[in-house]
């Protein structure tokens, strides 16, 4: 059995290895040569990624693929996605060619508002706490100059501090929700570091000002930290074709249905997944699978991408997909709006080599382009997966893409996989069917 270690964060990258794989591991130089072979091979370039979090000890490589053909409001993209599903990028890649032809993604960046919380006690009357806003406020702007000089000369800043009473929920708990507009950058040190002048400057606040009570004075800030939750950085993003213009995908599918009715199953199950969550999180996924992998590829933060859009999902009380589809006048109308926080600036998107190069791909964006690229991925991503589920069902394209992965697993040959992608071409994949296979032509052989 391992006993704790203590100092762990002050050991070299070599006497971390050598504790955990001889505390952990069955063959401790086997993992050590595991680990040693995941370090980048130009030192510099480890560096910058050993200084991303404590405690590095390799390197976990993930695909960078790229999904071309995006036409987003007439622009054409090539799409960096990061991500280990298999079939991920080949559906992004099929929908945008799809789409490509019916004149591509559309667009719009909704409003861009940040929030921040500074979440507080106060003994004292509501009414009085109302009453002494308007001064508070001041205070509070006038003790941030400093901090939001540079943000306010790129556009941006503090836009706004409300101050919200939940009293009848918590005793004595108020809430200053601040609202930020931060530009091109996710703007979290910004508004972290504002709020929590805030909480000092509302701890002064009471302690300073003339003619409160001893209870008055007596002011407790719980925490200052920014909401992830973000509804009104929002982005919208559609397309639309008449229904007809599923004609040639039926024909090229063999697919036993007409366009109309392709148009009215793939409008029912986007209802269904607003009716019922046990769908909707199962739908909400398959959008994420395409937002995820663009947001990580270009160094932003996916899980406070996704905690945000869960919770949009579910801003009516219950958790529901979040796109939307229409069919009518025989024009099909397919459509996303999410909140997308990103930066485009600052955080890793510099930091990491490969998020700098994604950010070049995509033409450097601003975050209101990459919102927008993001949104549309993520429309596309959808569109694949329910057109997938109300036709042929997944599991074709899915296994087709899972292949690779199930012949490196067998250890297949590079001629085993030639002949077993020649021979699945026509066939239904699975991992017993592929084991069969490969004995097969190892005992030919
Ligand atoms: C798989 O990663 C994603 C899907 O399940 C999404 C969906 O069901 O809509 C295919």
């Amino acid at each position: 059995m391992s006993v704790p270690v203590s100092g762990f964060s002050k050991l070299s990258k070599a006497q971390k290895i050598e504790w955990l794989t001889h505390s952990f591991c069955a063959d401790p130089a086997a993992a050590t040569a595991l680990l040693d072979s995941w370090q980048h091979p130009d030192p510099a370039v480890q560096k910058i990624v050993d200084g991303f979090t404590e405690n590095v000890v390799a390197n976990f490589p993930l695909p960078f693929s790229i999904a071309p053909n995006f036409l987003i409001n007439n622009k054409l993209y090539a799409v960096p996605m990061v991500i280990e599903e298999s079939s991920v990028v080949a559906a992004a890649s099929a929908a945008a060619k799809f789409w490509l032809d019916r004149g591509g993604f559309h667009t719009e960046v909704v409003d861009t508002v940040k929030l921040g919380q500074v979440h507080f006690r106060w003994p004292g009357a509501p009414e009085r706490l109302r009453a002494l806003f308007p001064q508070l406020k001041t205070a509070l702007l006038d003790s941030t100059h400093d901090l939001t000089a540079n943000m306010n000369q790129r556009g941006g800043g503090i836009r706004d501090i409300e101050l919200l009473d939940f009293t009848a929920q918590e005793p004595r708990y108020y809430q200053l929700r601040a609202s930020f507009e931060t530009c091109d950058s996710m703007g979290a040190n910004f508004i972290n570091s504002v709020l929590e002048r805030f909480a000092d400057t509302l701890e002064h606040f009471f302690t300073e000002l003339p003619g409160l009570s001893d209870t008055e004075r007596d002011v407790d800030v719980v925490m200052s930290i920014l909401s992830n939750y973000t509804p009104d950085c929002l982005v919208r993003a559609w397309v639309e074709c008449p229904t007809a213009s599923f004609e040639s995908e039926i024909r090229s599918r063999g697919l036993d249905m007409n366009a109309d009715e392709l148009a009215e199953r793939f409008a029912a199950a986007v209802r269904i997944a607003t009716i019922d969550p046990y769908r909707a999180t199962t739908h909400n996924k398959g959008i994420f699978n395409g937002i995820d992998a663009v947001v990580l590829a270009t160094g932003n933060d996916f899980r406070a991408i996704e905690a945000c859009g869960h919770t949009y999902a579910a801003r009516d009380g219950q958790y529901r997909g979040l796109s939307r589809c229409a069919v009518r006048d025989s024009i099909f109308h397919f459509e996303l709006e999410i909140p997308l926080a990103m930066g485009t600036v600052g955080g890793l998107t510099a930091l990491h080599p490969l998020a700098r190069l994604s950010l070049e791909l995509l033409g450097r964006p601003s975050a209101r382009e990459l919102m927008q690229i993001v949104a549309a991925v993520g429309l596309a991503q959808n569109f694949a997966a329910v057109r997938s589920l109300v036709t042929t069902g997944i599991q074709q394209g899915h296994m087709k893409m899972h292949l690779t992965n199930i012949l490196n697993h067998l250890g297949a040959t590079d001629a085993e996989s030639i002949a077993a992608q020649a021979h699945f071409s026509g066939q239904t994949v699975s991992f017993s069917a592929v084991r069969a296979f490969l004995e097969g032509e190892r005992q030919k052989g």
